[in-house]
C-alpha cells in the first residue's frame, strides 16, 4: 500500500474533460470561464461579489490591500494559523498581535481577541483575521460585535471552510456569504474542499471593496470602455489573475461539492465512532452543534505526557506505518521570523503539544481508513 496522505485532491474524468475543453476556447485567461466561475461562487455562497485569484495567499493580499492596511495599523489574528495572513500583514507594515486559541480546536474566539486587546492595551484595530481551523466555523457570527467596538474590519481566512455553514435561529449562513464579516478568503489548493490546481477566491458584499479587489487583481488598470488601447493605472496592483483553465477545473469541482462534503462527513463520523470513547488520553475536539463544517481536517488531541510520549513520536510512528499525519499549526510566535522571542500563549502551547491531523479526503477508501484507525489503536495499546 502506498503512503496515505492527510489530504489530497479528487480529480474525475469530468474534470479532465472540462479543463481540456477550456483549452480550446478563444481566451484562456480573463475569459468566460472566470466570469462563469465567479457567478457560480456568488450563487453558492450567497454573496454579492466574488473575485477568483491565483491563490489563497493572494486572496488575503487583495483583501488587506482593499481595506487599505497601512504601516503601524493593528491587526489581530490567531497564533495558530497558516503563515500566509501573517506574512501579508507584515509586508504592509502592520503591527500584528497574535491572540490565543481554544486548547482543543486551535480556534480564536471573540473573548481571545478581547484578552489580546486588554493585554496590549489596544483601543483600535484595523483588522481582525478570523480562521476556521479545519473548516469548523466556530463563533462565525460573533466577531461582528468586535467590529463595532474596535471600528475594525473582519476578514475571514476561510481557506479551510469552503462549504461550511453556521446556523443562527434556524437560519443557515454559508461561510463566505459575508453576512457577519467584511471579506472572506478561500484557497483552491489541491488539499482544500475543491481545487483549481492552485487558486483562491475573495468574497464581499461591499461594492467599493469588490471593485478595488477586481482592479488590484490585474495591475490596477482601468481601460476606456470603447477605446481599449487607452488606459490608466489607478492602483498599485499586480497580476493575481486565475486562468480560464484553472476556472474550468474550479467549475467542474464546484458542481461536485455536495458529494465531496458528504464523503468527508462520512469519514469524520467513522473516526468519531471508532475513536471517541476509545481511550481517555485521546480527545476529539467538541464543536458547536449549530455548525455544518467542511471537514477539511480531522484534528485529534492526544495527552502524550500521560503516555510518556510526545507528538513527534506519534507522527513518526504513523509515518513508519506509511500514514502521513500533520500538525495544523505550529504557533506563529515560534518561527524564526517572529521578533518577540518572549511571546507565549498557554492554550496555543497546549494545542500545539497535543494536536494531530489525521487523513481525511475524498478517496480515502475503507481499506485505508481502517488501516489508519487500527494503527492508531495499536499505538495506544503499545504505549500504556
Ligand atoms: C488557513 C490558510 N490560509 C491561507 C492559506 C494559503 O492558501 P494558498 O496555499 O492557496 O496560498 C492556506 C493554505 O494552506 C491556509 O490553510
Amino acid at each position: 500500500m502506498r503512503i496515505i496522505p492527510y489530504g489530497r485532491q479528487s480529480i474525475s474524468i469530468q474534470d479532465v474533460s472540462e479543463v481540456s475543453k477550456s483549452l480550446r476556447e478563444e481566451k484562456i485567461t480573463t475569459g468566460n470561464q472566470v466570469i462563469k466561475f465567479e457567478n457560480k461562487i456568488n450563487k453558492f455562497l450567497r454573496c454579492k461579489y466574488s473575485t477568483a485569484c491565483n491563490s489563497g495567499t493572494s486572496a488575503i493580499f487583495l483583501s488587506m490591500q482593499a481595506i487599505r492596511l497601512k504601516k503601524n495599523d493593528v491587526v489581530i489574528m490567531p497564533a495558530i494559523n497558516f503563515i500566509a495572513a501573517y506574512n501579508v500583514a507584515n509586508l504592509f507594515g502592520a503591527r500584528i498581535y497574535l491572540a490565543d486559541v481554544n486548547k482543543n480546536t486551535g480556534q480564536m474566539s471573540p473573548q481571545d481577541v478581547e484578552d489580546c486587546c486588554k493585554k496590549f492595551s489596544l483601543k483600535k484595530i484595523k483588522a481582525i483575521i478570523v480562521m476556521y481551523n479545519g473548516g469548523y466555523p466556530e463563533n462565525a457570527e460573533k466577531f461582528i460585535k468586535l467590529k463595532k467596538k474596535y471600528k475594525s474590519f473582519i476578514i475571514e481566512d476561510a481557506c479551510h471552510a469552503l462549504g461550511s455553514t453556521y446556523n443562527i435561529k434556524k437560519i443557515s449562513y454559508k461561510v463566505g456569504s459575508c453576512k457577519h464579516s467584511d471579506i472572506s478568503t478561500f484557497s483552491l489548493h489541491p488539499l482544500k474542499t475543491i481545487t483549481s490546481g492552485e487558486g483562491g477566491i475573495v468574497t464581499t458584499n461591499n461594492h467599493k471593496i469588490a471593485k478595488k479587489i477586481k482592479s488590484f487583481r490585474s495591475h490596477g488598470i482601468l481601460r476606456k470602455k470603447k477605446r481599449h488601447w487607452q488606459y490608466d493605472i489607478i492602483y498599485h496592483g499586480f497580476n493575481y489573475r486565475l486562468s480560464d483553465i484553472n476556472c474550468a477545473l474550479g467549475l467542474s469541482q464546484l458542481s461536485k461539492i455536495s458529494s465531496f462534503l458528504k464523503e468527508r462527513k462520512k469519514i469524520y463520523k467513522k473516526y468519531i465512532l471508532e475513536l471517541k470513547n476509545f481511550n481517555s488520553n485521546l480527545i476529539i475536539p467538541e464543536y458547536s452543534k449549530t455548525i455544518k463544517p467542511s471537514f477539511h481536517l480531522f484534528i485529534i488531541n492526544i495527552l502524550f505526557e500521560k503516555l510518556n510520549r510526545n507528538k513527534n513520536h506519534f507522527i513518526k510512528y504513523l509515518l513508519d506505518h506509511k500514514i502521513l499525519a500533520q500538525q495544523h499549526y505550529i504557533p506563529i510566535y515560534k518561527f524564526s521570523i517572529f521578533e518577540d522571542k518572549s511571546y507565549k500563549l498557554s492554550a496555543s502551547e497546549r494545542y500545539y503539544k497535543t494536536s494531530v491531523s489525521l487523513p481525511i479526503y475524498v478517496g480515502l477508501n475503507k481499506k485505508k481508513h481502517d488501516k489508519v484507525i487500527r494503527t492508531i489503536k495499536n499505538y495506544f495499546k503499545n504505549n500504556k
